[in-house]
């Protein structure tokens, strides 16, 4: 798929293994439930879907033991599906599906100018490679100490985390203490850039209040490293947005430049 815009019958036959026959035959039956994305004007040729993705990252991941069962739907978003799961070991777990690509007409000036770079489209790709870099982030972010969900396993663009049981900050309307939260978001915010990684994402869309009014960042694959020559810009950004919506819902005021000294 890295060297087709529709990988050509033939040359899926050559891989399979199988006579040419067999192969058409498969490959109509993986087309009859949607696990694929067929072209058949100019040339015949088939590209996986995000079904059939989907499906190869979770036989991965229950094969190796990371994952027994999926559960309901957690957060549907533009760009990631998140679902409950349940491992082996029966502890609830968050499954994270990177989708980029997935057709939004806000998108389309974005794709095109994508497409015009680029052969062809390879949204699976940047799926995956959103996955990994989300992954990685927490990696770093969970070794350092960070308020963020326990990073368990990665397959293609999927990510399974520990399970946060709360709310995103978004819809939590009342905090005991709003301004003991905001100084624990600084805080992890600031150690996430001694760790060298800064969110570039952070609102109060990306934070959750767990039921026992603990903060946890999420959502990273858009990280970027504290070495980035728009390190200091993006935090501020950062900074700036939760300082916004602190106002807004909870009447706490901080500066912004006394917020950017932590970062000096
Ligand atoms: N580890 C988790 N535990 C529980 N819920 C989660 C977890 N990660 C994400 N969610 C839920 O799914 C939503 C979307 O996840 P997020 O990582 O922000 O992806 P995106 O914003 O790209 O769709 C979150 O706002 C949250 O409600
Ligand atoms: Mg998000």
């Amino acid at each position: 798929m890295s060297k087709y815009e529709f990988v050509p019958i033939d040359v899926l036959t050559k891989y399979s293994g199988l006579s040419e026959e067999e192969a058409k035959f498969w490959l109509g039956e993986l087309d009859k439930k949607d696990l694929l994305y067929g072209q058949a004007e100019s040339y015949s040729g088939y590209i996986l879907n995000y079904n059939g993705y989907d499906l190869l990252a979770l036989n991965a991941l229950v094969k190796g033991d990371v994952l027994q069962s999926l559960g309901m739907p957690v957060g549907m978003g533009k760009e990631a599906d998140v679902l409950e799961a349940m491992t082996p070991q029966e502890e609830k777990v968050a499954v994270k599906f990177h989708r980029l690509g997935r057709v939004s007409f806000r998108d389309t000036r974005r794709k095109r100018n994508f497409i015009g770079k680029r052969r062809h489209m390879s949204w699976l790709y940047q799926s995956r490679l959103a996955a990994e870099r989300e992954y990685e982030a927490l990696m770093k972010a969970y070794e350092a100490d960070i308020s963020v969900p326990r990073p368990i396993s990665q397959n293609r663009h999927v990510v399974v985390m520990e399970f946060i049981e709360g709310h995103q900050l978004s819809e939590v309307s009342e905090l005991d203490d709003p301004e003991a939260f905001l100084d624990e978001i600084l805080t992890n915010v600031k150690k996430a850039y001694d760790a060298g990684v800064i969110h570039n994402d952070l609102s109060e869309f990306n934070l959750m209040a767990s039921r026992e009014g603990k903060i946890y960042l999420i959502d990273w694959p858009q990280y970027i490293s504290r070495g980035d020559p728009n390190a200091q810009i993006t935090l501020r950004k950062d900074m700036a947005n939760i300082l916004r919506f602190f106002q807004r819902k909870f009447k706490v005021s901080k500066n912004i430049d006394d917020v950017m000294t932590l970062f000096l």
